[in-house]
């Protein structure tokens, strides 16, 4: 029995969809525990790029079983939009689970995501995906979201549906956004839950059968733990936890299950959307960086802020996740890059501390402290082992894996499948 646990260790989008796909190969089953569409994965392999954003990355893979599971928020019209995009790419041979206790997303929440955003003053604004992530967690914990069991029972959906958009169209016209027509909504995503309702059953109780066989489980992480609603950089977070510990909660199995967590960095920082990012610089080397990693959302399209990397944030997520395996993402990006900074603790009204503080105030007064590393030119697109690596490089790993004090088991050269390479190995 294996519960390995993906999380993303910074802001997002640090390659999860990548090592999930390549951790795949070897599992028997592979779990999304939470967020939504809000969520951005990129696999790559036979000259193929695909973008995923609520189906787990093992679906490449015909073996593995892909489960959705009841801590995601789901919109039924993307799901099927997503399903549709593989099968017109000859991706029909899957297996795919989805919690009936998941909850599901429906049109009001993204209004109600651009409403909230606007009724912000500029410096509040979270800058979210609008995809209606918030809204629809705001619904579940107010205990008015609509589960995917009720939501394939035609009649607790239309009942449920109708008392939410009572409640929402008044607020609507309030401010002076459309409102929803029941029968409009209910028709349309009836026939969403007709096409869905096939792969809907307790995930839980399969969750604990395979372990009871003795299965792999890869457990996908969405978002980056530094987005978590809890250990986040709150208020501009994310609406859920994407840490290991936020996993036996959302999915329904026991926290001894879990038997490693691997944390996915890029080799420097990237974040979309709002918030105080300490290493966050724009010249000359983050327009490269930007350009030749190609960052720019998955989701949304938006230019992401460059950063160097930031060891405060990587030993944050390390105690709040257990994570044990390292896996150092776009080295690739960095070559070309003369000095490269890590940040090795922050400077908080003349202090050196080294953790982040709970008021975001605060935390924008934190400065960070540089360590400086010489950089190298060398192409690594097509290395296959660390020994191959310019000596530089070497030591820009050696010295990450020092300072967060977790070894380095994976590091990868380029988007493609085969550019990983394996230090140690987890399945
Ligand atoms: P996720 O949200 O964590 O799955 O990450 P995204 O897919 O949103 O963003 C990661 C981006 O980096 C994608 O475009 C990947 O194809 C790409 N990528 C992943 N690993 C590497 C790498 O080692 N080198 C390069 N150049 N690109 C990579
Ligand atoms: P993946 O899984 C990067 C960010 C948004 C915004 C904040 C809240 O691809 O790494 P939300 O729509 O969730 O309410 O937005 O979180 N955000 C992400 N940033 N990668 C993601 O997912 C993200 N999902 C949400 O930009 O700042
Ligand atoms: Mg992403």
């Amino acid at each position: 029995m294996k519960n390995v646990v993906i999380v993303g260790t910074q802001w997002g989008d640090e390659g999860k969809g990548k090592i999930t796909d390549f951790l795949a190969g070897k599992a028997d089953v592979v779990v999304r525990f939470q967020g939504g569409n809000n969520a951005g994965h990129t696999i790559t392999f036979d000259g193929e790029k695909y973008a995923l954003h609520l189906i787990p990355s093992g679906i490449f893979r015909q073996e593995a079983m892909n489960i959705l599971a009841n801590g995601m928020v789901i919109n039924p019209e993307a799901l099927i939009e997503e399903l549709t995009m593989l099968e017109n790419n000859g991706i029909t041979n899957y297996n795919l689970s989805i919690s009936d206790r998941a909850h599901v997303l429906l049109p009001y929440h993204a209004q109600l995501d651009q409403l909230y955003e606007d009724l912000k003053s500029n410096d509040k604004k979270v800058g979210t995906t609008k995809k209606g992530i918030g809204p629809a967690y705001m619904d579940k914990v107010s205990r008015i979201g609509i589960r995917m069991a009720e939501f394939i029972d035609d009649t607790t959906f239309y009942d449920k549906l109708q008392d939410n958009l009572v409640y929402y169209n008044k607020l609507f016209v309030l401010y002076g956004y459309p409102t929803y027509d029941l029968k409009t909504v209910f028709d349309e995503y009836k026939k969403y839950a007709q096409e869905i309702k096939q792969f809907v059953t307790d995930t839980t109780l399969l969750l604990h059968k395979y372990n009871k066989e003795g299965k792999k489980i890869v457990y996908e992480g969405a978002q980056g733990n530094l987005l978590c609603i809890e250990h986040g950089t709150y208020p501009y977070v994310t609406s859920s936890s994407p840490t290991a510990a936020s996993v036996p909660l959302n999915t329904g199995i026991s926290p001894q299950f879990i038997t490693d967590v691997v944390g996915i960095t890029k080799a420097y920082s990237t974040r979309v959307g709002a918030g105080y990012f300490a290493t966050e610089f724009e010249n000359k080397a983050a327009k490269y960086i930007r350009k030749v990693g190609h960052e720019f959302g998955t989701t949304t399209g938006r230019p992401r802020r460059i950063g160097w990397i930031d060891t405060v944030v990587l030993r944050h997520s390390k105690r709040i996740s257990g994570i044990n395996h390292l896996s150092v993402m776009l080295l690739d990006v960095l070559t070309g890059v003369k000095e490269l900074k890590i940040c090795t603790a922050y400077k908080l009204d003349d202090k050196e501390i080294d953790y982040i503080p709970a008021n975001i105030k605060d935390y924008k007064k934190c400065k960070p402290v540089y360590e400086t590393l010489k950089g190298w030119e060398e192409d690594i697109t097509k290395v296959s082992s660390f020994s191959d690596l310019p000596v530089e490089a070497q030591t820009y790993l050696t010295r990450i894996s020092e300072l967060t004090n977790i070894p380095i088991s994976i590091f990868s050269v380029g988007p493609d499948r085969t550019q990983t390479i394996i230090m140690k190995k987890i399945l």
